[in-house]
């Protein structure tokens, strides 16, 4: 007898076994295996398959006129930033996102806004019905715009009326996970369907020249669900991003083969859909503590934007046997390295202090420049004692606990000259950082322990009064 497919598929990283088991060995996951029918032509033995003679192609050089990925604006300038300038003829785009972050009504407006640039955009809902669709269209102001509206999850026969009139410009799926296709047997959502679905809307896209985007699930701990291999597929791989308390959204691509992978988008979400924020400086600040304690802003870099944001820190007497380390926005494993280098080199001790962390407006930073705003933060609250209002950090801390410099220090400058900084706490400048000239009194340090003793010596009088 023929030896049958394995059958048994991993539903989060897409790895198959011949039998069940409870727990993944690729990827670790508990419960994750499901059974699927391998069905289609893999059932029938390989010896009995019909013998297919292979078929010549022409091969090319790399020079010759390849029309150059030539790309259609959305009409978002945040949106085109992320993609890298817009979207590219053919590619595909997987957006990912926690549910209700707000994924389907940022494609509708940018459907829409392409729509209105004369381009064929065709928006297929697996999710909602289309009233639903039209009616939070009517709500964000767009419901004139020509914008193709379905409701399906047939692949087949979505491509079967995308085939028909003129070529689309851009095509939104919503979601992948609730499309299914007649050439496997499995149920919608597994694994197995998700990857011949998108295998087969990929293979439009790349015929026709149309822009496909995929909107995809996230599982709690920040996967797009179903296969890994899908992020293999698409040309980008975009994620939505947000605290759900907080109005701030933040658009960012994982993967790109067409543009940058640092770039972010921000928008914020209204009572009118989402807001493009060109500057977000502003937005992250605008709640500033003036003079708390714990407070410090970060001048950061995001892609090639500079962004100022505050970082909060609270210190607080632990009751617990083991201290609790909470962070949110920043690298967990990051901030426990700058606690070590605090209690290893500048003689704080926190060993006895629940630790918290804060990135304000729900942005997530992944720059270790952070390091110095985060540890200045860290003392200042420990010491009682508030930072200079007008100052901002960056400096990369190391585990000698000096502090190195890092890239872009003049834009970093300048972004906080432009919003009414006076001065900058940084790393000693070495020559040709070209840093000097932005107006801000700058204030080197060259070791952690300096920039503790400094703001300690302001906390103590204050301490010693609330003691
Ligand atoms: P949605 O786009 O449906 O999220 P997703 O597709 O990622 O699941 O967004 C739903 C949330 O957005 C919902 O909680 C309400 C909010 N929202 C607004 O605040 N303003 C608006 O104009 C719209 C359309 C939605
Ligand atoms: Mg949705």
């Amino acid at each position: 007898m023929a030896k049958t497919d394995p059958s048994f598929v991993c539903q989060n990283c897409g790895a198959a076994y011949n039998r069940w088991q409870g727990k993944c060995e690729a990827c670790g996951e508990w419960n994750t295996l499901a059974e699927e029918n391998a069905g289609g032509s893999a059932a029938v033995p390989t010896s009995l398959r019909p013998r297919r003679k292979g078929r010549t192609f022409a091969l090319e050089t790399l020079t010759g006129d390849t029309h150059d990925a030539p790309r259609t604006a959305s009409g978002m300038s945040e949106f085109d930033r992320v993609t890298g300038g817009g979207f590219v003829r053919g590619s595909v785009l997987l957006l990912g996102g926690d549910p209700g972050i707000g994924k389907s009504t940022l494609l509708v407006q940018a459907a829409s806004l392409m729509a209105r640039l004369k381009h064929r955009t065709v928006y297929i809902s697996g999710e909602e019905a289309v009233a639903q669709v039209r009616l939070r269209a009517e709500r964000l102001g767009l419901a004139n715009a020509p914008v193709q509206l379905a409701a399906e999850t047939s692949v087949e026969d979505i491509i079967a009326t995308l085939s028909q009139g003129a070529r689309p410009s851009l095509v939104v799926i919503d979601s992948i996970q609730t499309m299914w296709t007649d050439t496997v047997d499995s149920a919608p959502g597994t694994v197995t369907q998700v990857r011949a679905s998108a295998q087969a809307l990929i293979r439009f896209a790349k015929t026709s020249g149309a822009t496909l985007i995929l909107v995809g699930h996230v599982t709690k701990d920040g996967q797009i669900a179903g296969p890994r291999v899908v992020e293999h597929m698409v040309d980008a791989v975009l994620s939505f991003e947000g605290e759900g308390s907080q109005q701030f959204r933040i658009l960012r691509a994982v993967k790109n083969r067409f543009g940058p992978t640092d770039e972010i988008g921000v928008f914020e979400m209204t009572g009118l859909g989402l807001r493009e924020v060109p500057n977000p400086s502003e937005l992250f600040l605008s709640e500033r503590d003036l003079g708390t304690p714990g407070t410090a802003v970060f001048a950061g870099i995001e892609g090639t934007r500079p962004v100022l944001v505050e970082l909060q820190a609270l210190v607080a007497p632990t009751s617990l046997g083991t201290p609790r380390r909470a962070v949110v926005g920043w690298d967990p494993a990051r901030l426990s390295m700058v606690l070590a280098v605090l209690e290893a080199h500048c003689g704080v001790k926190l060993s006895g202090h629940d630790v918290y962390l804060n990135v304000a407006g729900g942005l997530r930073i992944q720059e270790p420049a952070a390091d110095l705003a985060a540890a200045a933060a860290l003392v200042s609250s420990l010491a009682n004692a508030p930072l200079p209002a007008d100052g901002v950090y960056f400096g990369e801390v190391s585990l000698s606990g000096a502090i190195r410099p890092v890239a872009q220090m003049s834009a970093r400058l300048k972004e906080a000259a432009k919003l009414g900084f006076k001065r900058a706490i940084l790393p000693e400048l070495t020559r040709g950082d070209g840093a000097g000239d932005a107006g801000l009194t700058l204030n080197a340090v060259g070791a952690l322990a300096e920039l503790v003793a400094e703001i300690a010596a302001k906390g103590r009088g204050k301490r010693e009064k609330i003691a």
